[in-house]
């Protein structure tokens, strides 16, 4: 398969069709192509235009196994306490609660469980001291400074799928910064925003599900009205 940007992919397409890949083929990604992806990445937002986000592209395989050890913990946790109906650390409830009330098994885990084999492992950090955080004042844990970081992984794996690759974003390995940041050398300052696998899918998926429009959107108000057309193409 090419991985020259196909030139048939509209916008549009690309933004409603553009599923996780977790399963890869052998076949490599060449650093030219990384290259062009992170190219293309780069013009993403950012507050401020800031452009805070920085990459390590991890190639040496015993950094890769030591990230997917730190990840597959916070896997297991993540997958016994989603098993009891919860969302699992949400910023709301205790962590300390949940972990205590579940035991943790071993679910496997394509990305961790063959880190060594995925094409592309890229972990993207923030440089906190460019990102202005609107709500860290508040009386809640902030959110707002992960939109200068997040666009721009997205566009990442949109520029992927342009190309015919695939990839998901996870944030596993950020509940285990401090382990990650004695690894990778991470500087004081910096967060880890995620973690990015790119490849050759094994499949592409393209018919995504999501809400609709009206199940998140509403009028004037939090309790206001659903937000809605009557459509006549539903798709
Ligand atoms: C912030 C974030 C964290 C995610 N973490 C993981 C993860 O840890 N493991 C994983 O396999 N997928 C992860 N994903 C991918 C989601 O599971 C995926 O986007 C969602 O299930 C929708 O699936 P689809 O994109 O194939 O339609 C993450 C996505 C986002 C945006």
């Amino acid at each position: 398969m090419g991985t020259e940007p196909n030139p048939e992919m509209d916008l549009r397409s690309a933004i409603r069709g553009t599923g996780s890949v977790r399963q890869f083929t052998d076949e490599p990604v060449d650093d030219e192509i990384l290259y062009a992806l992170l190219d293309d990445a780069r013009f993403a937002p950012s507050g401020g235009n800031r452009q805070g986000w920085r990459v390590v592209v991890v190639q040496d395989i015993a950094t890769r196994e030591a990230i997917g050890g730190l990840m597959r913990g916070v896997w297991d946790d993540y997958i016994a306490i989603a098993s009891t109906g919860n969302t699992p650390f949400t910023s709301i409830a205790p962590s300390q609660y949940e972990l205590t009330t579940v035991t943790p098994g071993k679910t496997p885990n394509d990305l961790i469980d063959r880190i060594a084999e995925v094409p592309v492992v890229l972990v993207v950090a923030a440089d906190l001291s460019l990102i202005s955080m609107m709500d860290k004042d508040l009386d809640r844990k902030p959110i707002t400074g992960g939109g200068s970081i997040y666009p721009f992984c997205w566009n990442l794996l949109l520029a992927a799928r342009s190309r015919g690759l695939g990839g998901v974003l996870t944030t596993l390995l950020a509940r285990a910064e401090p382990e990650a940041a004695a690894l990778l050398r991470l500087p004081p300052g910096f967060a880890i925003a995620g973690t990015i696998f790119i490849g050759h899918p094994v499949h592409q998926p393209t018919r995504l599900k999501r809400r609709p429009v009206e199940a998140f959107t509403v009028i004037d108000r939090f309790d206001g009205e659903a937000f809605g057309i009557t459509h006549s193409d539903a798709e």
